[in-house]
């Protein structure tokens, strides 16, 4: 008797053993930092990552902060297909810096063909890079850019140019001056999109090289709303309390406009065509364009997310020797309540 009450304690010992383990493997996989989980993604990637015939591309994304970014992964993972010949790996920065170069160190590591990166920032890649260059592997660079002294750090770059994207926004304004007769003081405040990124740099540049032509224009405030609707709601919040007379807004992407036109309404200020405060918008998502169409936005300069057939064709020329172009921007419209219908419906993002 005395036996099998021992062996039947010895079988629960055992029960609860499986049990423990069980459930500490389950949260250290759940609830650990998501790099880990991502390690161990893509390490299972790589064990399916057999087949040679296919191009192993590692994509490092800045993260899912805007509808723009959506689109952009979007697009890319549905070019960079099995069926296009490509392997792709995904990881998602989550805005962070360090996350990239984390996530490049691992792509070293695991020999893909190339490395697709959407650097968070301009900055701070020269180490990272040259790991990626001394391993033989190709960085295609896209939407923003990289500031590096050796631009064989990179093989090419696909994206759109902001520099040329914020210039459109100061023209619209200096045009739709002219055509208002508008010549008395115009106080401007300004959300920028990430501090240090292509999109805050080129297009903050592009606007400020219009608005040197005109003492009138005054620049109250400029700040930093990192590209998220929350932030730009936030932001254009302390905006109206500070400031009585605000005649122009320039948010530096759709997702921060749209928390701006619910700061302003809530706060009972018309925009737009015939509201007080004229807003200009960068991006052209769909829900944008309507608000455009329908006079709540004045103007919103595009900036074409949909890159990833561009990366998959340079990727194959690369790849079969063929000569490729370094810098390849992507073309893009201004669009206003003049020219936008016909391109609502047709809209993916
Ligand atoms: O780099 C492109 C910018 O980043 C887009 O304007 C914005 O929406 C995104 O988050």
């Amino acid at each position: 008797m005395k036996k099998i009450i021992g062996s039947w304690k010895k079988i629960i010992l055992v029960i609860l053993g499986i049990i423990v383990v069980g459930t500490l493997w389950f949260d250290l996989y759940m609830f650990s930092p998501s790099s880990l989980k991502e390690l161990y993604n893509s390490e299972r990637a790589s064990e399916t990552d057999e087949d040679d015939s296919l191009i192993s591309v590692g994509f490092c994304q800045v993260g899912s902060e805007s509808v723009w970014r959506t689109a952009n992964t979007n697009s890319i993972q549905n070019n960079l297909t099995e069926e296009n010949g490509f392997f792709l790996r995904f990881a998602n920065a989550r805005q962070k810096q360090e996350n990239q170069i984390k996530t490049i160190r691992e792509y070293i590591s695991q020999k893909v063909d190339y490395i697709v990166l959407a650097p968070a920032t301009e900055y701070g890649w020269e180490t990272v890079l040259s790991e990626a260059k001394e391993a033989g592997i190709p960085v295609i660079i896209v939407d923003r850019m990289v500031e590096v002294k050796d631009q064989d750090l990179y093989t090419a770059f696909v994206g759109t140019n902001m520099y040329d994207e914020g210039r459109k926004a100061g023209e619209w304004l200096e045009e739709y001056c002219e055509e208002k007769n508008i010549t008395q003081d115009l106080n401007i405040v300004i959300l920028t999109g990430t501090e240090g990124s292509t999109a805050e740099i080129g297009r903050t540049k592009g606007f400020a090289n219009v608005a040197k032509r005109h003492r009138e224009w005054k620049i109250l405030e400029s700040r930093d709303g990192d590209f998220t609707t929350t932030k730009g709601k936030e932001i254009m919040e302390d905006y109206i309390k500070k400031y009585k007379n605000i005649d122009v807004v320039i948010s530096q992407n759709d997702d921060m406009t749209f928390g701006v036109i619910e700061a302003l309404d809530e706060a009972g200020i018309t925009h737009g065509t015939n509201g007080r405060v004229k807003v200009i918008s960068y991006d052209g998502s769909r829900q944008a364009l309507r608000m455009l169409r329908d006079g709540y936005i004045n103007a919103d300069v595009e900036c074409n997310p949909l890159q990833g057939e561009y990366i998959a064709d340079i990727i194959k020329a690369h790849k079969n020797g063929e000569p490729i172009e370094k810098i390849n921007y992507i073309e893009e419209k201004l669009f206003t309540i003049y020219n936008v219908n016909g391109y609502i419906s047709s809209r993916t993002y």
